[in-house]
């Protein structure tokens, strides 16, 4: 009896091995994870008010229209605490501030400015301002290139790359099949925990320092800091996946692909557009 069980155990580990390695392959080896063409070259800071403008409208469209995709997460999720875990990043998008320390001693939530706000904690508790909506930092961004309120974040302003890429977050990453949303969104948090931020960020200090003195970085800065703390729960998050009764590990491996293409149809996107918009830098 404990020789079978014995057995069994190993049998369980040798899968979520396999699985593992299976996933690893899969979404930490994709090229728009390791090798994201078009952030190689914006990190390069020689993007134009064009190109960078570009980025900034398709950008808040993402920005915005993530916030339905989440929604749909959120009321689709398999259990109470996912539920809530969903309900953190949607609220947080709409302007709770974390509950958590950052700036002390002073009254570092009253205007929501992300220089400032907490990217650690829980919203429970936490304090609710308009300006700390995360598509009113981009709208502070925007003002500093010429882009306003009607520039930015809906639907009308995006590609069709963009569009895609939204409405394949809010079919998959929203699905109400757990297994596919979950697979998508262990693909969304490595690609964003693999740099993009930060090669986003050096592109526009650079376009900041040659052109540019008032642009405002924040909305950048912060979703980086963000990030570092988001890639340390999901290898959690795959073996929670793996021991969920009728855990599908097709589904999830088709989730996490067809959300990686989209990811990479977004970016493409935007690569397209830079060599349209762009002048003697291809590079
Ligand atoms: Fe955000």
């Amino acid at each position: 009896m404990t020789s079978t069980m014995e057995q069994q155990r190993q049998r369980a580990e040798g899968d979520f091995e396999r699985f593992t390695a299976r996933v690893n392959a899969l979404v930490e080896r994709h090229p728009v994870v390791t090798d994201n063409r078009y952030c190689t070259w914006f990190a390069q800071g020689q993007a134009s008010a064009a190109q960078v403008k570009d980025l900034l409208v398709q950008f808040s469209v993402f920005s915005n229209l993530f916030i339905v995709a989440q929604l749909l997460k959120t009321i689709n999720a398999p259990s109470l605490a996912q539920s809530r875990q969903s309900c953190e990043i949607l609220v947080n998008e709409l302007g709770v501030i974390f509950n958590g320390t950052r700036a002390s001693g002073i009254d570092h939530d009253a205007a929501g400015d992300p220089a400032l706000v907490a990217t650690e904690g829980t919203v429970d508790g936490g304090t609710y301002r308009f300006g700390a909506r995360h598509f009113e930092w981009l709208l502070r961004v925007g003002e500093s290139v010429g882009l306003g309120f009607d520039d930015l974040g809906k639907r009308r302003h995006g590609t069709e790359a963009t569009l895609f890429f939204c409405d394949e977050l809010a079919r998959i990453y929203g699905s109400d099949d757990p297994d596919l949303a979950e697979g998508a969104s262990y693909a969304v948090e490595h690609w964003a925990a693999a740099g993009f931020w930060k090669q986003l960020i050096a592109g526009l200090e650079a376009y900041k320092a040659q052109q540019c003195p008032s642009l405002r970085l924040s909305f950048f800065t912060w979703h980086d800091r963000v990030e570092a703390n988001h890639a340390a729960h999901t290898d959690d998050e795959l073996a929670e996946a793996f021991v969920r009764p009728g855990f599908d590990e097709e589904r999830f491996c088709l989730g996490a692909t067809e959300m990686l293409h989209a990811v990479e149809v977004f970016w493409n996107g935007l690569d397209t557009n830079r060599v349209t918009l762009g002048g003697a830098h291809h590079g």
